[in-house]
């Protein structure tokens, strides 16, 4: 089983297994990552290996400062303003790689660009002393649930891996926001930590939204995030006998009647629903219940990826993500 260290007491520890090509999973302002050295072939193969997942799904790489970024990839002036604003925290951007920037190919499943983020916290210091970037997806096991506490990590990996790295639940608990520069425009890759609007804010302008033309884009394989239990959305009606993840001050009818409920936030702020939203549906899941019924949950802010999240842990199950 994997060792759990506090943060705190787990540097040392962490930086030896990376040296040596493993993998450790760390906390992040997002969702906990499981990491390996992005310029070392066997680390990356690991974290694929122990989240069983597909090998054409690239992976972001997370740096310590922006110094290290320019080192691997080139920025335009619009990406620079938005790591600007943005770094460290939940912003992802795709970029143009640089030639010989050291990452292994198979972080980038062999594209030409490169998604990188700067994380708050334990992972900027790791990666800081290590000196390489870290590719780093979130630590579950391929289309499971992302876990948000060292002790989900733990009951997904734990047989898989050596060490959980543990820093409490991360406070945002959903992934980054992944964007794209695409001349004078933003896309939209995935939704996420950031709010669409406040990188409009910063960008002067409106996203682009869905993939472009031939891209693969970022967790866009329908099902992900899946619990085992089925996902029933939009649910103003629960029938006896499912779970009901619930959502501000107004219940479902026959709520009283369900297995288990969990409120994402009392008071409707998104946010806080975001930080609960995985650690909520794992409850619910080991309830036991068949079903999971989710009652409405606005689109505006974080709302959006949460929405985003639901209805694709709620898509018919592959075992791609
Ligand atoms: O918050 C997060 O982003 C977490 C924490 C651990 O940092 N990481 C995370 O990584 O969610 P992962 O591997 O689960 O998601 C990475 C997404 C994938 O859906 C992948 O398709 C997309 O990023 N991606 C990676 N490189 C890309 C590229 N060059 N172009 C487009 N999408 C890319
Ligand atoms: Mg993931």
């Amino acid at each position: 089983m994997a060792e759990i260290l506090a943060a705190g007491k787990a540097m040392e520890r962490a930086l030896a297994l990376l040296e040596g090509g493993d993998v450790v999973a760390i906390p992040t302002e997002t969702v906990y990552g499981l990491a390996g050295d992005a310029t070392n072939g066997i680390g990356v193969a690991r974290i694929f290996e122990a989240k069983g997942r597909p090998r054409f799904n690239p992976l972001i790489a997370h740096v310590a400062d922006l110094a290290m970024a320019e080192r691997i990839a080139h920025f335009d002036p619009l990406s620079r303003k938005l790591a600007g604003a943005f770094w460290p925290g939940p912003l992802t951007l795709v970029l143009p790689q640089r030639a010989g920037n050291g990452i292994h190919p198979l972080v980038t499943a062999g594209l030409d660009t490169i998604a990188l983020r700067m994380p708050k916290g334990f992972g900027g210091e790791l990666i800081a002393r290590l000196g390489h970037p870290l590719a780093a997806p979130s630590a579950n096991s391929s289309g499971r649930i992302s876990a948000t506490t060292a002790e989900a990590v733990a009951a997904d990996l734990g047989d898989r891996i050596r060490l959980v790295v543990d820093g409490g639940a991360t406070p945002v608990g959903l992934e980054s926001t992944i964007v794209k520069v695409e001349g004078e425009s933003v896309r939209l890759l995935r939704p996420g930590g950031i709010a669409a609007a406040e990188i409009e804010a910063v960008a002067g302008k409106p996203l682009l939204r869905g993939a472009a033309a031939g891209i693969e884009a970022p967790g866009m394989l329908a099902s992900h995030y899946a619990p085992g239990a089925a996902m029933r959305l939009n649910a103003r009606q629960i029938a006896s006998g499912e779970a009901l993840l619930a959502f501000g001050g107004s219940r479902a009818e026959g709520w009283q009647d369900a297995a288990a409920l969990r409120n994402l936030s009392e008071t409707g702020d998104v946010r806080e629903a975001a930080a609960n939203l995985f650690a909520y549906m794992q409850d619910l899941d080991r309830s036991g219940a068949t079903t999971i019924a989710v009652e409405p949950i606005p689109f505006d802010g974080l709302g959006e990826a949460i929405n985003d999240r639901l209805s694709r842990a709620a898509a018919p199950r592959d075992k791609t993500g």
